[in-house]
């Protein structure tokens, strides 16, 4: 055998596997040079996931707000709470398939799952820890972690590179696909979607718009253009609070009152302006980023700022146009739904949710840390 046809045959084996590891539906991962995915990097990472002693009191871990069994965010609360009880002001989006964003957080902040992590290391309402020093001290003289960065990073042991190398090859490895939906519109099984849900699918590519921006290709779909778009709901937060609130004094005992009046013993909700606080550009100013709808029957509450409770909520915050506001996306416009149409655009939003996801949960819980 020559040598060419010899690394021809090699090259076509690595395709293979790399095809064979690919969930129906999602494209080829894109990772780093410098940071090839490996079993020793991945299961370091899963390890540091779910290791409270990553935050400065030993409290908190990635996975308390990235919940493996709430679909790798948090079911319960809007927005988060951090160190100490403190709350953060936006939900917590899923970390699985995250692997394929180019731009990191709601407002795109970041640009690398490796430089990412020290955002909520360092957050004084997240993690709280006062440096990065203080974080690789701490790692370093743990005796469970004792040559574990070195085996995984040929030598190398705990440095912020490392660190952020790592928690970023164990969540590149959260792929979800294989969904319903994979199997219908990619896997040729015609029965694996319901009328209802091929119905919601023709909508949510037709009439309800929904795809311009939650994009669907014709190989695989991440339904995300990971662009940033205004629909409202940051500007209904900042400015569209109602005057008088409805508030249930004892069961069926409902009064209304001054919006004000309730501010005034309530915390303020802290100010958000999205893409803006990144680009400065005011047509930038309440635009979040396009999240994927892989999995979303597992990530409630919705939006940026978990305000909207279910699928169904979703459905009709669209079928009105979003929020109006002066500047919402253009994108958006009443759509006119019947019942009929909203029920069947949230069964189709069901039906994306991986095959994968048992296995994925147990895998992460099987990390044999005793400090999660
Ligand atoms: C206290 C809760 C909390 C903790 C702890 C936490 N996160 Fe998050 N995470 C969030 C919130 C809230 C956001 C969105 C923040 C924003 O957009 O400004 C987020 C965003 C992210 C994102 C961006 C996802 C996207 O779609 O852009 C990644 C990745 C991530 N977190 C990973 C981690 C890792 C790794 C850790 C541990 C080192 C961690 N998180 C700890 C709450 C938390
Ligand atoms: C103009 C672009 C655009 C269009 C059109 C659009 N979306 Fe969105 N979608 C977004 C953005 C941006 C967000 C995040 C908004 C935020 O966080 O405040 C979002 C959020 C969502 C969420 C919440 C996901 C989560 O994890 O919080 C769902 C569900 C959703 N959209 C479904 C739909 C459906 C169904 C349609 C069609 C009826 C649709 N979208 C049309 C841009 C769009």
């Amino acid at each position: 055998m020559t040598r060419a046809i010899r690394v021809w045959l090699r090259a076509l084996a690595v395709a293979w596997t790399t095809a064979a590891a690919q969930p129906l539906g999602l494209p080829p991962v894109p990772v780093p040079k410098d940071n090839p995915q490996t079993a020793a990097k991945v299961a370091l990472g899963r390890k540091l996931f779910f290791d409270r002693r990553l935050s400065f009191n030993g409290t908190m871990s990635c996975a308390m707000c990235h919940v493996p069994e709430q679909g790798f965010t948090s079911n319960e609360l809007a927005t988060p709470l951090g160190f100490e009880g403190r709350s953060l002001r936006r939900n917590a989006p899923t970390v699985l398939n995250v692997a394929y964003h180019p731009l990191l957080f709601h407002d795109g902040r970041e640009h690398t799952l490796e430089t990412q992590v020290w955002g909520p290391l360092l957050a004084a309402n997240e993690m709280a820890n006062p440096s990065v020093g203080h974080v690789i001290a701490r790692l370093r003289a743990l005796p469970d972690y004792r040559g574990a960065f070195e085996r995984a990073f040929d030598g190398r042991g705990a440095t912020m590179e490392t660190i952020g190398q790592a928690l970023a090859a164990y969540q590149r490895s959260l792929l979800a696909g294989d969904s319903r939906f994979d199997r219908w519109r990619y896997g040729g099984e015609a029965g694996a979607l319901t009328e209802v849900e091929q119905a919601g699918f023709r909508l949510f590519v037709g009439k309800a718009r929904c795809a311009v921006c939650h994009t669907v290709g014709e190989r695989t779909a991440l339904f995300s253009d990971f662009g940033f778009h205004n629909s409202g709901v940051g500007w209904r937060r900042a400015y569209g609070a109602p005057e008088r609130i409805r508030v249930e004094l004892a069961p069926g005992v409902v009064t209304e009152i001054a919006a004000r009046a309730l501010d005034a013993v309530s915390e303020r909700p802290q100010p958000d302006l999205g893409r803006f606080e990144v680009t400065l550009d005011p047509a930038d100013r309440w635009a979040y980023k396009t999240p994927s709808l892989r999995n979303v029957a597992l990530t409630a509450p919705y939006m940026h700022d978990g305000s909207l409770a279910t699928l169904e909520d979703v459905v009709a915050f669209y079928d009105a146009g979003g929020v109006d506001n002066p500047g919402k996306s253009r994108l958006l416009a009443p759509l006119g739904l019947t019942a009929a149409e909203r029920a069947a655009l949230a069964a189709f939003l069901r039906s994306l949710t991986s095959r994968d996801i048992g296995r994925i949960v147990a895998g992460a819980r099987a990390s044999g840390n005793a400090y999660r």
